[in-house]
């Protein structure tokens, strides 16, 4: 698994219909998608996914919106794939993000960042497994 990673196109970027710009920006840096499905998570489904953060301040701000419409979950290959997608979708505050990056181009704030990306292999591979059936992983 170490050369996969995982990705959520967040609510925000949905509704602004950045989602096809932001694929195109994941396959032209060399990404391969190995599992893709557009799906709404539930309130209880957001908290789950980041029960880590549960005891942030912003825990409740951030599962109420990434349950607040639809996202785009996928898991991608490429060597250093945690790495290297990291770089890709710049730091979580868009203000901090370097030019080029995904949340540069299309995030609005640190909470509406437009993008998830795994930051452990170990995580990838548990957060790929929150979304798709081994079936569903190609
Ligand atoms: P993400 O990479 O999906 O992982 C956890 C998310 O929590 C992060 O992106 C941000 O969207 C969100 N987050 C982190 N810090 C803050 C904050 N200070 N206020 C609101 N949301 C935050």
């Amino acid at each position: 698994m170490s050369n996969r990673t995982f990705t959520m196109i967040k609510p925000d970027a949905t509704a602004k219909g950045n989602t096809g710009a932001i694929l195109s920006m994941i396959n032209a840096a060399g990404f391969r998608i190995v599992a893709m499905k557009m799906t709404k998570l539930s309130k209880e489904k957001a908290g789950e996914f980041y029960a880590v953060h549960a005891a942030r301040p912003f825990y409740g701000e951030l599962v109420d919106f990434m349950s607040s419409g639809p996202i785009t979950a996928a898991i991608l290959e490429k060597e250093n794939a945690v790495e290297d997608f990291r770089k890709l979708i710049g730091s979580t505050n868009p203000a901090e993000a370097a030019e080029g990056t995904i949340r540069k181009l299309f995030a609005a704030s640190i909470g509406e960042n437009a993008i998830h990306g795994s930051d452990s292999n170990e995580n990838a591979a548990i957060e790929g497994n929150f979304f798709f059936s081994k079936l569903e992983q190609f």
